[in-house]
């Protein structure tokens, strides 16, 4: 695979993210009306691997990255080209040397609009459309009392939602989550002595995600987020969700968060999101590289 691209009048190289200052990472995603802080560029760079394309004296014009989950399914992500340079085959470039180190890997993604086309022309199948509902979150309803007990789970307790996460997202990314966890919120649902919901809430771009959000129905989900909804009222908070209608985007809807954008949820090998009735599943994404 080449490592170095030709695009009009630049010579661009790979080099490993870890290496990119991440100021240059952050004025790349600014670049094309991304809301990622520095400190979200670090967490991404933390849990996940990367490339970006540089010229000679160190601007980077593109980034790429992915983010394994278990031993054969990655995420990807962050595929981003500074507006000057698209439109001139860095994207697809980037994109070959991720699919390179992904080898066998079953893959996911969330396709923005621009970027549809070259997913699909390099392989991917759409599955679902993802819902980016944001807004400064209103005062709650109240909700009818939880069927369970609704409460905080300390950040060591984390091991505890590993197996209903699995279970939900079809591969183990508890490393994934233990790294959410440090800093963030966490809440559970438990009945009948057992786990049947989490959600997670941190700090990002404007202000905070609630993801990810699992449960096993629509009651058990709008209770989780009630939960961080009722925290962050008067403050900037966004979910990423797949469910288009019923109770679930209602609340979204009733706590101020309207949908802003919407992207297509698209894999390559396995078939990513496979939903059975009362089994948990994602109503809240982690985020939108990490699905
Ligand atoms: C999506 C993005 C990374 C594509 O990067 P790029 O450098 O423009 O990509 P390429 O030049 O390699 O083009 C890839 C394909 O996209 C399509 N494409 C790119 N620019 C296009 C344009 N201006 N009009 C129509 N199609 C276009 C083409 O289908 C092209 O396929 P081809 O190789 O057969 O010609 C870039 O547009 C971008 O950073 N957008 C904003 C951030 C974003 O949405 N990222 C995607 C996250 S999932």
């Amino acid at each position: 695979m080449q490592k170095s691209v030709r695009l009009k009048s630049f010579d661009l190289i790979a080099q490993d993210i870890a290496e990119a200052d991440i100021q240059l990472l952050h004025a790349l995603s600014i670049g094309v009306g991304w809301p990622h802080r520095p400190a979200d560029w670090e967490f991404l760079r933390r849990v996940g691997q990367g490339i970006v394309v540089v010229d000679g004296i160190g601007r980077v014009f593109g980034s790429a990255m992915w983010f394994p989950h278990g031993t054969d399914f990655a995420t990807i992500g962050l595929v981003i080209t500074t507006p000057r340079a698209q439109a001139q085959g860095a994207g697809r470039w980037l994109m070959e040397q991720v699919l390179e180190h992904c080898g066998q890997r079953d893959l996911s993604l969330n396709a923005t609009k621009p970027s549809y086309s070259l997913y699909v022309s390099l392989g991917f199948i759409p599955e679902a459309t993802v819902f980016l509902h944001n807004g400064i979150a209103a005062r709650l309803p109240d909700l009818p009392a939880p069927n369970g007990t609704l409460g905080a789970l300390p950040v060591d307790g984390i091991e505890e939602i590993t197996a209903i996460d699995t279970r939900a997202f079809g591969a183990d990314r508890s490393q994934l989550l233990a790294q959410l966890a440090k800093g963030g919120e966490l809440c559970i649902l438990r009945r009948d002595d057992r786990i049947v919901g989490y959600a997670m809430r941190r700090e990002f771009g404007r202000g905070h995600v609630i993801g990810p959000i699992v449960a096993e129905n629509d009651d058990d989900a709008i209770q989780l987020a009630g939960w961080h909804l009722r925290a962050m009222e008067g403050r900037f908070v966004r979910i990423d969700t797949r469910e288009q209608d019923g109770p679930f985007p209602a609340l979204l809807e009733q706590a101020g968060l309207v949908v802003g954008e919407t992207t297509t949820t698209m894999s390559k090998g396995r078939r990513f999101l496979n939903r059975t009735a009362g089994a948990p599943w994602v109503y809240g994404l982690a985020g939108h590289a990490l699905s």
